[in-house]
């Protein structure tokens, strides 16, 4: 049986993948299942957490005695996590959000016309909701770890992106070659800012996510991570 070593710890999750409408149909959006959210708050939940789950989109059953948030777009997401992280132990962005969003929203259908070329669509930039959060904690001392997918040179890119979103831990995840969206299996590197890197190889979700708190219960200790 697992220790209850995050019992008395609230943490909070975002999980699945935020889509941003054009029109009352039709959205940008992204291949992010959630499992490996949905993961992370099994697992915490095992280890006896309290849990809120902000869940973007994620076909999945509730996590029982997650308190479950859905959202739609990164908008939604960033107000939803950022109210849930006042107080919090840690936050962990594993969600995948939306880097542009389009400029407008059409109130009605965008129609095809004949003869006529479409419309361009115009972008704008979301707001980066892990770097906001690693700027301005929602509790002192509170941790927050984020989640990057690469495919090339993962270590150096895992390393400035951590630098760069200024979050505690980075969980860089290897995609491609059937790996992370909408698989069951994952396979990362744990980066901290503060220690070495963890390998995890590749395996199911929920093992990522148990290697995933085993670092964050590290750092409360004080302990280098294993
Ligand atoms: O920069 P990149 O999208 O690779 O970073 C991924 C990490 O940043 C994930 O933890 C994701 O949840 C978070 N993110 C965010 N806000 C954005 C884009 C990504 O919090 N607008």
């Amino acid at each position: 049986a697992l220790e209850p070593d995050l019992a008395g710890r609230h943490v909070v999750i975002s999980a699945g993948g935020t889509r941003e409408p054009l029109d009352p149909v039709r959205y940008l959006g992204n291949r992010s299942s959630g499992k490996q959210g949905y993961a992370l708050a099994r697992t915490a939940l095992a280890r006896g957490a309290r849990v809120t789950l902000i869940a973007a989109n994620a076909a999945l059953p509730d996590p029982a005695g997650a308190e479950v948030v859905p959202v739609g777009t990164a908008e939604e997401l960033r107000q939803a996590v950022t109210k849930a992280a006042s107080g919090a132990d840690a936050v962990v962005m594993a969600a995948a959000v939306a880097d542009f969003r389009p400029a407008a929203r059409s109130g009605s259908k965008i129609k095809k016309r004949e003869g006529q070329e479409p419309e361009p669509v115009r972008l704008v930039r979301n707001p980066d909701i892990l770097a906001a959060l690693s700027a301005a904690r929602g509790a002192p001392g509170q941790l927050v770890v984020g989640f990057a997918a690469e495919t090339d040179d993962v270590l150096a890119n895992g390393r400035a992106k951590l630098a760069r979103k200024g979050c505690d831990l980075l969980v860089v995840n290897r995609v491609g070659e059937g790996l992370a969206f909408g698989t069951e299996e994952n396979e990362a590197v744990i980066l901290d800012a503060r220690g070495p890197e963890t390998v995890v190889p590749r395996g199911p979700k929920d093992e990522l996510a148990d290697r995933v708190w085993d670092a964050v219960v590290a750092r409360w200790s004080g302990a280098p991570p294993r």
